[in-house]
């Protein structure tokens, strides 16, 4: 690996998990993704969820009218499974361009009580998937509050996904930001059909994120951060050149003032300097020669999407986070905010 580039330019990457929320919120982050990205898989935990083609199709329309002038970006929609999900609704809509539907055990995390209660519910749904090529999304944890909530995915693998695997084997699965040793080395050998999206934070911080100097709330998001001998595994997985892992930043956009609180939510927004902080984390790890396959390359592999003609070139030139974005009525606290950055994506 040669020491230290001044610039890299990579195909135009795509994001394979994200959160954009609706209304004015909406507008506030979706220019941040168009910036940088040419796609990016949007999605559907609104409230009420987007559960029909038709619903998704008109979610895709409002985000496309946020798209800044001059910016080409192509929002890639997703349904949300529910126990009551009609087996032909997917055909529907993957005939109206859906390129997925995600699956949220019921309770696991930000808008996710209209979620699956029990996959044998949703049996002849997933039989449809697999018949019409239509990948499923995984938010793999269980929710039982009898487990650990640092245990929760890996006890997902094992009473959930493995019987889901065998049961499905033609369906293709994407396990959403993976955050243990135990996924990265589940996915890794799971076979063609199965991969995993990793988002920038988990590879950049570990669970002392949110505990340090008092408790911060900018760090918590679900699944939650896990110890350091996790953040390894995942780093070694996103830099090792498998197709089977991808970039998804999971950026989940909330309110500054409903994360900063004593019931705070969930999710951490990264949209603002998405590629940046993934530049970060592959050069912590002498890899950014793996950024790219990462970006823009597997993604669109394991999708069957073609690659992005475009470019995107980051050049190092530290600039700092702004401490808030405006978001709708209320402020938005960017990851990272208030400090330096190293990389900035060229516009
Ligand atoms: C996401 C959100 O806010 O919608 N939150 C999060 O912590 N990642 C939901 C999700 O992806 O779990
Ligand atoms: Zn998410």
């Amino acid at each position: 690996m040669p020491s230290a580039p001044d610039s890299l330019t990579i195909t135009r990457p795509d994001d394979w998990h994200l959160h954009v929320r609706d209304g004015a919120a909406m507008a506030a982050v979706v220019p941040h993704t168009a910036a940088q990205f040419a796609r990016a898989i949007i999605m559907p935990n609104l409230r009420p969820p987007v559960t029909t083609a038709a619903q998704a199709m008109a979610y895709r329309e409002r985000i496309l009218a946020c798209v800044p002038e001059g910016l080409a970006f192509e929002p890639l929609m997703t349904l949300y499974l529910t126990d009551k999900l009609p087996p032909d609704e997917i055909a529907r809509a993957r005939d109206a361009g859906v390129v997925a539907v995600k699956l949220y055990p019921a309770g696991a995390t930000t808008n996710s009580d209209a979620g699956v209660t029990d996959l044998r519910k949703v049996h002849r749904t997933l039989e449809a998937m697999q018949r019409a090529g239509m990948p499923l999304l995984v938010h793999g944890e269980v929710t039982s509050p009898e487990i650990d909530l640092f245990d929760r995915e890996a006890v997902f693998i094992e009473q959930q996904l493995v019987p889901l695997r065998r049961d499905f084997p033609g369906l293709k699965i994407v396990m959403e930001h993976i955050t243990t040793r135990e996924a990265a080395q589940y996915i890794r050998d799971a076979g063609p059909l199965t991969a995993a999206t990793i988002t920038a934070h988990h590879l950049l911080y570990n669970r002392n994120a949110i505990f340090t100097g008092g408790i911060r709330p900018h760090y918590y998001c679900l699944p939650v951060l896990k110890r350091e001998t996790h953040r390894l595994a995942l780093v070694e997985a996103a830099t090792s050149g498998s197709p089977r892992f991808f970039l998804g930043t999971d950026s989940a956009p909330h309110p500054a003032h409903l994360k900063e609180h004593a019931t705070g939510c969930a999710g951490c927004y990264t949209a603002h300097a998405a590629i940046e902080l993934y530049a970060q984390a592959f050069e912590a790890a002498d890899a950014l020669d793996r950024l790219e396959g990462f970006a823009s390359v597997h993604g669109p592999a394991f999708y069957d999407l073609p690659r992005n003609s475009g470019t995107l070139t980051l050049r190092r030139q530290p600039w700092t986070v702004p401490e808030h974005y405006p978001f709708g009525e209320a402020a938005l606290k960017p990851l990272g905010a208030g400090e330096t950055l190293a990389w900035k994506a060229q516009a």
